[in-house]
């Protein structure tokens, strides 16, 4: 385990009809807010007028920004900076999936930064500060809610890059389970695949003794195991959704990956695939993670077996560790096809003819993956595999 330091300023508010603590956080901040949302699933489930009747109880100076696109686009962050700066906005309340929230997140680094907001996603520049802001989750998922990273994306390069800073933590983050109801199975299920996956970008990585850590991990994926194939057969059971949106926030907030750094490179390998597809996160994830498994179980095959005979009850008598290993993966595929995942990159009628292009987009910072450094041609072969 190495040094580290956690830091998390985010305030979590969680469970039934706390959307009423939106009166005690969001005065503090300021009366110009800016309310950030989607394609309307909030208009539709009657969050949307939950939230304005308590802004105006507030009296609150409302501005809105609606819109926001499953994989954000810059176009979409720019129009919410230019309100931010003509306006003089001095909060701005994301209502939303993470999405939205990620949107959000540029938006508010964008109002106080002079240049191009996609300055800072591509690096060219570093937030140093951002607008205070806050959130309503609607989907468990990505986690964004309790973290300062954002994933955006321009569709006119086809380009989607993650990026952060320390000033883009939410301020305060308000999940009440009763928000996710509405959430369709897909997307629920996209939702699943993406917080089991940053368990596993966290678990595979090459750091000792971090025995707490692993068992966290694996607690983590256990529960939501246990929990999905009920959740996606009754979607509005208040306490599966609980449990999921609980472990969508704590696989992505930092507290699992606390003295190591995980792996990382399924998530930039996705991340090109919806540069050039506007598929679902969680739905590349789903294709993509077994086959990057697959390609590195050699790598340190004992990890593999530890997941396997942990989580998905692999019994390892008389096997070696790569044939355990290999178990586990396969048993993670059935998982994931036995609640509806995708499973190919046919299934979202992708061939062949980007490969290339892809693998080119995954590798624009050189190498990448900190448990095994992927080359371009590791990253075609995980694309080949996943055809
Ligand atoms: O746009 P609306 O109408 O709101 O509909 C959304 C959208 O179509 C819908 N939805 C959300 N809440 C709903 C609902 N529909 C009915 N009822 C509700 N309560 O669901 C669709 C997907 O929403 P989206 O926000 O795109 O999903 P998700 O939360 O999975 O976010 C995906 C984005 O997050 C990025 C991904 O790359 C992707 O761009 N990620 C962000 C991360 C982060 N900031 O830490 C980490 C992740 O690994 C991920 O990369
Ligand atoms: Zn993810």
């Amino acid at each position: 385990m190495k040094n580290f330091t956690y830091y998390n300023p985010t305030k979590l508010i969680f469970g039934k009809g706390q959307l009423e603590q939106l009166k005690t956080e969001l005065p503090q901040y300021g009366k110009k807010v800016l309310l950030v949302y989607g394609g309307g699933s909030i208009k539709r489930n009657g969050l949307y007028d939950e939230v304005v009747s308590l802004l105006n109880d507030m009296d609150v100076t409302l501005f809105e920004l609606s819109g926001v696109e499953p994989n954000p686009r810059i176009s979409t962050a720019r129009k919410g900076v230019d309100i931010c700066k003509s306006e003089g906005i001095e909060f701005i309340l994301a209502v939303g999936g993470g999405s939205v929230i990620d949107c959000a997140k540029l938006i508010a680094a964008g109002a106080k930064y002079d240049g191009d907001a996609w300055d800072l996603v591509t690096k060219k520049a570093r937030a140093k500060e951002a607008l205070p802001f806050g959130t309503v989750l609607t989907l468990a998922a990505t986690g964004s809610e309790m973290n300062s990273g954002s994933v955006i994306t321009n569709w006119e390069t086809k380009e989607k890059y993650g990026w952060g800073s320390p000033a883009t933590f939410p301020r305060f983050s308000i999940l009440d389970p009763v928000n996710t109801f509405t959430v369709p199975r897909d997307q629920t299920v996209y939702g699943i695949v993406d917080m089991m996956s940053h368990v596993f970008e966290h678990y595979f990585h090459l750091e000792e003794n971090t025995l707490m850590q692993d068992r966290m991990c694996e607690s983590l994926l256990l529960t939501v195991m246990e929990t999905a194939p009920k959740l996606i057969n009754d979607l509005e059971n208040y306490e599966h959704r609980a449990t999921i949106l609980y472990n969508g926030t704590m696989a992505l907030n930092g507290m699992l990956s606390m003295g190591y750094q995980g792996d990382w490179a399924t998530h930039n390998i996705e991340h090109a695939v919806s540069a050039v597809y506007d598929i679902p996160h969680g739905g590349g994830l789903a294709i993509l993670f077994p086959n990057w498994m697959k390609h590195n179980l050699q790598v340190k095959p004992e990890r593999f077996k530890q997941l396997a005979i942990r989580v998905f009850g692999v019994d390892p008598t008389g096997k070696t560790a790569e044939e355990v290993g290999l178990e586990g993966i396969e048993k993670l595929r059935q998982f994931w096809n036995s609640i509806g995942a995708p499973s190919r990159l046919a299934d979202y009628d992708i061939d062949d003819s980007q490969l290339e292009v892809m693998a080119d987009k995954a590798m624009i910072n050189g190498e990448f993956g900190r448990f095994k450094k992927l080359k371009h041609e590791d990253v075609l072969a995980i694309y080949r595999a996943s055809l």
